[in-house]
């Protein structure tokens, strides 16, 4: 037993004093430290040559680049951008109770603490008398429209901020839904049909439409 014991500490004394603090220690499964395919914002020399000399393996996306998920927005920020966008950008999203739903799940989590849970300008925030001027979504002098309601989104406007960096392209799409749900029931607008086929693109003209006979018709052989 007594020789175990001394066994067992000359050998954690020999494992320590291998030991190099300036040194890397042993490593069980080198592949899994060092990696053999390139790492994002490690160097190497081969990208120096074609990045100016920087060897970091992360380079500028090429000029032209799309990410992801996302197309161009062409709608620049300023006045002009945003009454454009106001008149014409329209959301080719199916209005189905799935992106509804989503798009409330978000607004939820995104808008309503200024917006309010109904988009009347209420939220906690406003409540708390941490944030001024948050408008209803029925203000007549706004008179937000999908189009506009993308844009505030994409930029932000004054004290809201942008949020094109939490959400893909689509959930703003479908946040921009449920905004104008909440607006139509602000107002007390009839509620506009859902469409069931999400490969619907085409999207009646306006809420007023939707009670047409024509379109009527459209939606009940869309159900
Ligand atoms: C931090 C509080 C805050 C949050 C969160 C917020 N907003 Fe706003 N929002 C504002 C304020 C303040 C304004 C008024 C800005 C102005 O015109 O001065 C505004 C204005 C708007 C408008 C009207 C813009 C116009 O065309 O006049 C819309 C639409 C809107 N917000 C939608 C949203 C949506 C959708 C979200 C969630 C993705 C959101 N907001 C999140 C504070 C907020």
């Amino acid at each position: 037993m007594k020789y175990t014991n001394a066994l067992f500490i000359v050998l954690i004394l020999g494992l320590v004093s291998c030991a190099d603090k300036d040194d890397p220690n042993y490593q069980y499964f080198p592949d899994m430290y060092e990696s053999l395919a390139y790492e994002t914002y490690a160097e190497a020399e081969i990208f120096g040559q074609i990045n100016d000399g920087n060897n970091q393996e992360a380079m500028i996306p090429v000029e032209g680049s799309i990410s992801r998920g996302w197309m161009p927005y062409e709608y620049e920020d300023n006045t002009e951008g945003y009454e454009a966008a106001k008149a014409e950008l329209k959301n080719t999203l199916a209005y189905t109770e799935e992106n509804l739903a989503k798009g409330k799940e978000l607004y939820d989590i995104y808008c309503a603490t200024c917006h309010g849970k109904k988009g009347n300008g209420k939220g906690w925030l406003v409540q708390q008398e941490k944030i001024l001027g948050v408008p209803s979504y029925d203000d007549a002098g706004r008179a937000i429209t999908e189009g506009s309601v993308y844009h505030v989104m994409y930029w932000g406007i004054n004290t809201m901020g942008s949020y094109a960096s939490q959400m893909s392209e689509k959930e703003l799409w479908q946040v921009d839904h449920y905004v104008m749900k909440l607006k139509a029931e602000l107002e007390g607008k009839p509620v506009r049909a859902l469409e069931n086929d999400p490969q619907i693109q085409e999207m009646p003209e306006s809420l007023a439409d939707a009670s047409t006979a024509e379109e009527g018709s459209e939606m009940a052989s869309a159900e």
